[in-house]
């Protein structure tokens, strides 16, 4: 074959390709400016915590981000005289929130300021006074500039350290410590309880568990209500990564919508209140999975595949600013920060 034909022969070819595309619109796409994206600065990423959470603090000597967690370059202080130098000031939202802690007065410029929770929208007062104040965000939810959920899904095998499956004492367990009459999971469990028996612990009913009783006796159930005391945009608190996956009890759970639990949890692990029309409903459905050990393990298949990592505390969740740190925004400001909470 002469070249020529082979050039018109391959022109051919790549047009009834691109024919076939779906969106031959895509190729005349132009993208928007690039959104300029920051570089660590040499000298490492210095963090300060302007206050910590609920005033526990805990030791900051040495390079913790590096010696523990293997991120490095990345210093933490809770030394407030080191305001004027560092990159990042993180503000736990509680302590301002209360007046516990201030805003300092002053801030240089090229300081990214960060706000941190972990509480769900009701428990995040007072916000609209720091519209138009931090930079960046820190918190359980997926668009968060520094994303740090309770839990997440890893690839691995789930060991527990406990008796699994077979002779369990309690069917249903629920740990509730601010039991409130008129949140959502108050009157699911009111009309669940009518169909199963559900073992209930905590300050509640004056049946409290100490912490290192409570994987142990958790994994005494065949489920556990893994019910967050608000429905909120992402919000999964350690009640389904500690208290269920973490004890080996399947989760009955009510908070997002399942699409969330879908998105971080591992497959087919748990089961969501809103799938059923009815809490009779849910509670024949129980009954059945329960009856029938196939079924029931089938909801702990994932034991093989997938493990759970929790995030507990404060100094890891700090030091991941600087994972996210070159994939950040160089400049931002939340105008609207109540906002974006309640979004
Ligand atoms: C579990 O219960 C069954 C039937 O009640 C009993 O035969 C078996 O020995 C129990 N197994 C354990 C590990 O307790
Ligand atoms: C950070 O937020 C402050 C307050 O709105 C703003 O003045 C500053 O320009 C922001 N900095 C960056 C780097 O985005």
């Amino acid at each position: 074959m002469i070249r020529s034909e082979v050039r018109i022969l391959c022109l051919l070819l790549l047009l009834s390709c691109l024919s076939q595309l779906p969106y031959p619109g895509l190729f005349n796409l132009k993208p928007g400016p690039p959104q300029p994206r920051l570089h660590a600065p040499q000298r490492g990423i210095h963090v300060l915590l302007w206050h910590w959470p609920f005033s526990r603090s805990y030791s900051l000597k040495g390079d913790k981000c590096l010696s523990v967690y293997s991120i490095s370059h990345c210093f933490l202080t809770d030394d407030a005289d080191a305001l004027p130098s560092v990159d990042v000031v993180v503000f736990h939202h509680q302590e301002l929130s209360s007046g516990a802690s201030a805003l300092p007065l002053h801030r240089s410029a090229w300081q990214r300021w960060v706000w941190m929770s972990l509480e769900p929208p009701v428990n995040n007062a007072n916000l609209r006074q720091l519209n138009g104040v931090f930079n960046w965000t820190m918190s359980y939810r997926r668009d968060a500039d520094i994303p740090i959920p309770y839990g997440k899904t890893v690839p691995g095998v789930h060991r527990l350290s406990f008796q699994t499956a077979t002779n369990r004492s309690y069917f249903a367990c629920w740990l509730v410590s601010k039991y409130k009459p008129s949140q959502a999971r108050a009157s699911v469990y009111q009309s669940l309880k009518k169909d199963i028996p559900i073992e209930v612990f905590g300050k509640w009913k004056k049946n409290p568990l100490p912490d290192h009783m409570l994987l142990p006796t958790i994994s005494n159930c065949l489920f556990y209500l893994a019910f967050e005391n608000s429905e909120a945009t992402d919000y999964i608190s350690e009640k389904l990564w500690r208290n269920a996956f973490q004890s080996g009890a399947v989760p009955v759970v009510l908070g997002p919508s399942r699409a969330t639990y879908e998105a971080v949890a591992p497959p087919h692990s748990f089961i969501h209140v809103s799938d059923f029309r009815s809490t009779a409903e849910l509670a024949t459905y129980l009954k059945h999975v329960a009856a029938d050990r196939q079924v029931y393990e089938g909801y702990l298949q994932w034991h093989h595949t997938h493990t759970i990592r929790t995030l507990t505390d404060w100094r890891e969740r700090l030091c991941h600013i600087c994972v996210r740190y070159p994939s950040l925004l160089a400049t931002k400001v939340y105008q609207d920060l109540e906002g974006w909470v309640h979004g």
